[in-house]
């Protein structure tokens, strides 16, 4: 994957390359910075696996979102430097109400999660008042406050079948919610009609593209997928999950249906192997705009911080240790 030319700071000169991907030299310089303030400030790194490589380098720990919660969960650290999208920071908030979030990036929203509004979900809820409210963690803290569990792409069928009530309303991501109903026996889905546009504009003729070109190559796809994409999968993972299974095959090519930062965790986890994009290479935006200068200035200022208000945070607590409980 070539480096996408969106750094707020002009590009110095290449000064080497290992695997493919470029490292500059005042790329090493801030992140040599970024190292000092963290320890200075007793801060840890958490990035998702779509952030942009040299920041995947940067991190204490690089992860999917269940992944990333349980470490922001867990870290004794006193700040916490999300290298991801909104909702991931504001979980780090909801489980850690006395640390430092800080989002390097403000702007760093996931479209998807403002597909749910919370008055929106106690609407639907009145009208299944036997319904319980199943919410994938990419939703706002406000939404997660009106639902009765969280969930992410790795535990969403674990979750759904642990909970008692037969009906449940799924929110936000209608993709997610036909992946966990054709799995979970007895339960009646109600999709929320939001999606992720990234993972939705991957289309059937984008994977059956690449197919042709790498024939032996196996498909690995995100559940945020659409149905018809899904039917194409060998694999079906969260972005670690996606790790696991390449390492795991006995393929050598692989075709990724999810967002192109997964290209890089996925040559370093499987270095011998091949992974290739759809015929358009599908990209977050938001997942793009934290960059190691945006890093280091958040270090310095402290800022910009998420902090989700306490009344929200005490409500929407319950939902995400649910989620936490539900998969060791
Ligand atoms: P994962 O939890 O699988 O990392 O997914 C997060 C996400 O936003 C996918 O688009
Ligand atoms: Fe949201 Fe999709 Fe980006 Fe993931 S890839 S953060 S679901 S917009």
């Amino acid at each position: 994957m070539p480096r996408q030319n969106m750094e707020d700071n002009a590009m110095a000169p290449m000064t080497s390359s290992g695997n493919g991907w470029e490292i500059l030299a005042d790329e090493r310089e801030i992140a040599e910075r970024i190292l000092e303030l963290k320890r200075e400030r007793n801060a840890i790194i958490l990035a998702h696996n779509y952030q942009r490589p040299e920041v995947q380098d940067l991190g204490d720990f690089v992860g999917d979102s269940l992944g990333l919660a349980r470490k922001a969960a867990e870290t004794d650290a006193e700040v916490i430097v999300f290298c991801g999208v909104h909702f991931m920071a504001e979980t780090a908030s909801i489980f850690c109400p006395h640390k430092t979030v800080l989002l390097p990036d403000i702007n760093a929203g996931c479209p998807m999660a403002d597909m749910a509004a919370a008055r929106e979900v106690k609407r639907v809820r009145e009208r299944y008042p036997r319904a319980a409210v199943v919410s994938y963690v990419n939703t706002t803290a406000e939404v997660k406050a009106v639902s009765d569990y969280c969930c992410t792409s790795s535990n969403a069928v674990e979750v759904v079948r642990s909970v008692e009530a037969e009906e449940i309303i799924f929110v936000p991501d209608r993709n997610l919610a036909a992946y966990v109903a054709e799995r979970v026996e007895g339960k009646r889905i109600i999709p929320w009609n939001g999606f992720c546009h990234v993972h939705q504009g991957i289309s059937v003729e984008d994977v059956l593209e690449a197919l042709r070109e790498h024939p032996d190559a196996e498909v690995i796809a995100h559940p945020e997928c659409t149905r018809e994409v899904l039917r194409l999968a060998h694999h079906i993972e969260s972005t670690s999950g996606m790790l696991r299974a390449a390492s795991a095959s006995a393929a050598r090519e692989f075709i990724l249906a999810t967002e192109a930062g997964m290209l890089y965790p996925l040559s370093k986890a499987a270095p011998g192997k091949r992974f290739y994009p759809p015929a358009r290479e599908p990209l977050c935006p938001n997942m793009k705009l934290t960059t190691l200068s945006k890093i280091l200035r958040s270090l310095e200022t402290l800022a910009p911080e998420v902090k989700v208000p306490e009344g929200i945070r005490v409500r929407a607590l319950p939902a995400v240790e649910r989620m936490l409980a539900v998969t060791a």
